[in-house]
């Protein structure tokens, strides 16, 4: 595991002290980046991009929403077709960021959607921390055209949609709890504070495992055949459990009426995630497009970030009435889409156009590089009204193998 001690901003001590000194790591995480003062999100301290402290898939370039926006436009499509009657077809972004990938779908939509389609179509934006909704606001400022409107999840329970959710790189950021291995016994991690003179600092503790976490592993075991900590497990092994899944799927199922739901994300199946070699799980923090392993440094200033594990995540889907449809790495999912060709197109660049074909060629490459956004997983579910007899095939062409 990581070295146990880091400074504790005043903000957070208070917060622990008001706790009795302690609190449990998934506490932690989310005072650390969602907490409304002090996070790193709903501050506006964490900035997405190459100038800011990480990359994701849209923040390098719009090639990534325009190869995205074929396959969305083809399942906005098969909503026409099916439910005509269907008044509204809706584009839900959960945890948008800076919203990048919202500005880019909007106009790749709109090139490639039929009007009577486009007509029907508004986008739905869902983030919880106010600074980065300000940034999305600004963003989307010139599609004056488009309805576009921000909610939340409980909101959309209560008017539920038909089309598309996309949650891009947000259910790495859902606070995690962290379990430990210590003499042959399984306990949660917690986060402590030390205070000495004048300065606190932060410290890792080991607590007895809830209630709520014997009863997932016990789910875990059942349901995914997966047992944690796995066999032979040195002391010290550590992991995280995505506790938090379960409601957020719930809310996500209820916000549905018909339509798909599509995650992409980072994830690793489960014999390699809870796994005796991978001693200390997963999680990392970014700032300044630095990656540490040391996640309780500088509280409100880094993103904190683990691993999805396929088998959890499709179980508390499908649990949550969500049918599950495929999933597929994000080289794969783009090659289906489109991707080969847009590299070799850029053959036919003129000489005076070189350097920005170099820098676009190097995007593409990056999105489907294996050891980094291309092994991220995309997993497809859907929603359908009962005894649905579809009069169209439901179109998923970024699970077709590439051809190129
Ligand atoms: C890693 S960023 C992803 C950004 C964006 N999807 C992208 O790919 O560039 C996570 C985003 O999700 C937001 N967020 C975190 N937890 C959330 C939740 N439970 N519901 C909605 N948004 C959330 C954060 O404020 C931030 O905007």
């Amino acid at each position: 595991m990581e070295s146990s001690s880091a400074k504790c901003p005043k903000w957070l001590a208070k917060y622990l002290k008001e706790r009795g000194g302690s609190a449990l790591f998934s506490q932690f995480m989310d005072w650390s980046l969602n907490d409304p003062v002090h996070g790193a999100y709903s501050s506006g301290n964490l900035k997405i991009g190459i100038d800011g402290d990480f990359v994701t898939s849209p923040s390098l370039s719009n090639d990534f929403a325009e190869l995205l926006a074929v396959q969305l436009t083809e399942w906005f499509k098969d909503i026409d077709n099916d439910y005509s009657d269907c008044e509204t077809i809706s584009l839900v972004e959960i945890g948008p960021g800076e919203g990048n990938l919202s500005f880019d779908l909007l106009i790749a939509i709109e090139s490639i959607c039929p009007q009577k389609i486009f007509n029907k179509f508004e986008l739905v934006l869902v983030e919880i921390n106010d600074a980065m909704k300000e940034r999305q606001k600004k963003k989307l400022i010139s599609f004056s055209n488009i309805k576009i409107r921000w909610t939340d999840l409980d909101d959309l329970i209560k008017n539920p949609v038909s089309g598309v959710i996309l949650a891009h790189e947000i259910l790495d950021a859902l606070p995690v709890e962290r379990v430990i291995l210590r003499n042959k016994e399984l306990y949660q991690i917690g986060v402590t504070l030390r205070e000495a003179e004048t300065n606190y600092f932060l410290e890792y503790n080991d607590i007895p495992l809830t209630k709520k976490v014997r009863v997932k592993l016990e789910e875990y075991k059942d349901k995914c055949n997966l047992i944690i900590p796995p066999e032979d497990a040195l002391d010290g092994w550590n992991s995280e459990l995505h506790i938090n899944l379960e409601p957020w799927f719930s809310k996500v199922s209820s916000s549905l009426k018909l339509g798909t739901l599509l995650i992409i994300d980072y994830a690793l199946s489960a014999n390699k995630y809870y796994n005796k070699i991978r001693r200390s799980g997963t999680i990392v923090s970014y700032r300044k497009q630095s990656m540490s392993n040391e996640v309780i440094n500088l509280p409100g200033l880094c993103d904190i970030t683990a691993h999805l594990c396929n088998e959890i995540l499709i179980m508390e889907a499908e649990k949550n009435n969500l049918r599950f449809i495929g999933q597929t790495k994000q080289s794969l999912a783009l090659l289906s889409l489109g991707l080969a060709g847009r590299i070799s197109s850029l053959r036919d660049t003129c000489n005076s156009e070189i350097s920005t074909a170099l820098n676009k060629r190097e995007s593409l490459l990056r999105l489907v590089d294996p050891n980094g956004l291309g092994g991220f997983r995309w997993f497809l579910f859907e929603v359908s009204p009962k005894d649905h007899v579809r009069k169209t095939v439901f179109d998923k062409s970024f699970l077709d193998e590439p051809i190129d």
